[in-house]
């Protein structure tokens, strides 16, 4: 088989970030699907804002975002070297880096922008700049290469169903799961795209089955609680998700609800794969219980676009993330390789 399978232009078309030499202009997911506006951020306050405010989401979108940041706190900073640049915009990387807890990808963005600067010297302007393009660059490469090592797994004709939104809207580009799908359904192996909607801020509904219209890739949106019948009924044979941590033993943090489809995917004997760069393994945690499970405002439980749909009073709770433990995962797919069946030694192997 060559080395692209096929034309991967074609079924990608979304860019969520755009550099324009001054300001980073994010696609408003806030919006989407019925406006496509970008929002300008013109500092690195502004960036934050908006990775806490869900104009950009998505892991790997939110590093790449707050590496932009950093490249616009530098701009204001009156320094001979990267070392005393570095010393100048620590408060707003600490400020970005607040922005989100759970997805690993904001603090290893920042850490090697980090990097970038106390390596620098009286370039490093530049070198700031170069390093937030290669972050963005490396995840679009990392995730056309585990869309086909994922989609490699699949046999022809399979269907899957997919959570939240990990496509172009969530990376770089081409996205995690969603280039998985992407490159399986071009490839022919997948028949079937299912979407679940992912109550509550509606990644799923929203977001992916308009990513996927857009790029010609027919889906069907099921409810989040009809997965479960799906899988009974037998019209899949995979579950494809990405991740916004994963630790050393192989216990994958994503969107709230992807605990529940391990677990049904397991009980009807379908398959579950997990598709993160590598820029998402964390080996410093040991495993998801040290993961910081982010909670977001119980109101996005109470209404619906505004409209508020629960009688007054209610109390809810609104984690928006859950841990999967490795033992119900088949496969992690990153672009350093595939780790079927995750445990520590395993792990370790692949990523050190
Ligand atoms: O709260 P979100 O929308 O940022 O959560 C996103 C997810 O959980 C995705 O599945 C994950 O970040 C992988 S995206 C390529």
């Amino acid at each position: 088989m060559p080395e692209h399978s096929f034309d991967f232009d074609r079924y990608d078309r979304i860019r969520p970030i755009r550099w324009t030499g001054d300001a980073l202009e994010l696609l408003d997911q806030r919006k989407l699907p019925f406006a496509v506006e970008y929002l300008r951020c013109a500092d690195s306050d502004a960036v934050a804002a908006a990775i806490r405010d869900l104009a950009v989401r998505g892991a790997p979108a939110i590093g790449i975002a707050a590496a932009w940041g950093v490249v616009l706190a530098a701009r204001t900073a009156a320094a001979a070297s990267g070392q005393q640049a570095l010393a100048a915009v620590e408060p707003a990387l600490q400020r970005l880096n607040a922005a989100r807890p759970t997805a690993v990808n904001l603090a290893w963005a920042l850490a090697r922008m980090r990097r970038a600067l106390a390596a620098a010297g009286v370039d490093w302007r530049q070198a700031v700049e170069r390093e937030a393009q290669a972050i963005a660059d490396e995840d679009l490469a990392a995730n056309r290469r585990m869309g086909e090592l994922g989609a490699g797994l699949i046999a022809p004709g399979s269907g899957v169903l997919t959570h939240c939104n990990t496509g172009s809207l969530a990376t770089a580009g081409f996205g995690t799961a969603l280039g998985v799908i992407r490159a399986g359904v071009a490839q022919g192996r997948i028949g079937k795209v299912f979407a679940d909607e992912t109550r509550p801020w509606m990644q799923g509904s929203r977001l992916t089955v308009w990513e996927l219209q857009q790029d010609g890739i027919d889906a069907t949106l099921i409810a989040d609680a009809a997965a479960s019948h799906l899988m009974k009924h037998g019209d899949i044979d995979w579950v494809v998700v990405g991740a916004d941590r994963i630790c050393a033993n192989g216990d994958v943090a994503n969107k709230i609800g992807t605990y529940q489809l391990a677990i049904a995917a397991r009980y009807h004997g379908r398959k579950f794969m997990v598709a993160a760069p590598s820029s998402t393994v964390d080996m410093d945690t040991a495993s998801g219980d040290l993961i910081e499970i982010e909670e977001r405002d119980p109101g996005e439980l109470l209404g619906v676009s505004g409209t508020r749909t629960v009688a007054e009073g209610i109390r809810a709770w609104n984690p928006v993330f859950d841990v999967t433990p490795a033992e119900l995962i088949d496969a992690i797919v990153t672009e350093k390789g595939v780790v079927e069946r995750p445990a520590p030694a395993s792990m370790r192997a692949m990523f050190g």
